[in-house]
């Protein structure tokens, strides 16, 4: 592996979620593999998991481990080509990436859609140009389209608590306030077509995903419908993709929440969230402090994830 963007930068998935168990059972057995090497950690955008999750991931290879926010501290980045620099944005990503790739031996970039363009977030423009100017191996923690660390972690914790071979799994849009980016809904429905699971999208009508990751989906409006026999319940809040409102909020329909009545439409089903998540208006109090809520492990096995990618890297650099 050189970077690490998609599911299909992993290879096979049943020997990248073997490695992943490896890696959880022997977290220190390759702390030799990393000395003198350095992870770069870039935030454009806030995080809580990522960042210590993908330190910690690095500490545990022996790696070296420096993380800059971009908007605090650092110089403001101009990201657009061609353009005349009269602005506030003092410095070009065009010089400030290859001087960040000369500091390091692998970049982890976090970039969120912008909604300014939906041609700019769906060509991953930050992204492509740490990948094309850093000369470093980059590692996606979270781009405009897709998360895959925590789609990897999702996938390793549906492998660590699935009680048949072939679970059934919704991911159901949830209302939230705020305008969020398509990135988890994106990489987690990538990630599930790789399975064999039986995988259902339910979702209002005016929040389709991108049919570039939904193509061969089943989709169900119903969401109780889509809620009957599932052993997995995937909640998270998208904004629209289809134009003209692609980047916005077009509902908080509060019947969308996940709350107990619906779980229990469920063949007792456990309930997924890739955090931070709106109690009360993704999920009930009651679903996320319930027995069946594996959140804080699924949140846990992002070190895993991101401690087998990273391995992985390192293994070819
Ligand atoms: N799930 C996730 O990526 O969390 P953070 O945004 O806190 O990193």
């Amino acid at each position: 592996m050189r970077h690490f963007t998609c599911v299909n930068d992993i290879g096979d998935l049943k020997e990248a979620v073997k490695k992943a168990q490896y890696v959880k059972q022997n977290p220190y057995a390759d702390s030799a593999l990393g000395k003198n090497k350095t992870m770069l950690l870039i935030f454009f955008n806030s995080s809580l998991r990522t960042r210590l999750s993908t330190q910690k991931a690095a500490l545990n290879l022996g790696m070296n481990a420096i993380v800059l926010d971009i908007n605090q501290g650092a110089w403001k980045l101009e990201t657009e080509l061609g353009v005349v620099m009269d602005s506030d944005k003092p410095e070009h990503l065009l010089e400030a990436i290859p001087v960040m790739g000369s500091y390091c031996d692998i970049i982890g970039v976090r970039s969120f859609a912008r909604f300014e363009s939906k041609d700019d977030d769906y060509s991953e423009k930050i992204l492509t140009q740490f990948i094309k100017y850093s000369g470093r191996p980059v590692v996606s923690m979270e781009a405009a389209t897709r998360h895959p660390l925590q789609s990897f972690a999702d996938l390793i914790t549906i492998e660590e608590y699935k009680k048949r071979e072939r679970p059934k799994v919704v991911l159901t849009w949830a209302p939230h306030p705020k305008s969020l980016p398509q990135a988890v809904p994106n990489s987690f429905v990538e990630w599930m077509k790789a399975t064999d699971y039986e995988f259902v999208i339910t979702h209002p009508h005016g929040y389709e995903l991108s049919p570039s990751f939904t193509e061969g989906c089943t989709i169900e409006y119903d969401q109780k419908k889509a809620f009957e026999g599932a052993d997995f319940i995937y909640a998270k809040n998208w904004s629209a993709f289809a134009d003209p409102n692609y980047g916005k909020v077009i509902s908080m329909d509060k019947s969308w929440t996940v709350d107990k009545a619906k779980m229990d439409l469920t063949d007792n089903a456990f309930f997924m969230h890739c955090l931070p998540v709106r109690r009360n208006m993704i999920v009930t109090d009651e679903v996320i402090d319930g027995p069946n809520s594996i959140v804080i492990p699924e949140a846990a096995n992002r070190v895993v994830s991101a401690q087998t990618v990273l391995k992985e890297i390192l293994l070819n650099l």
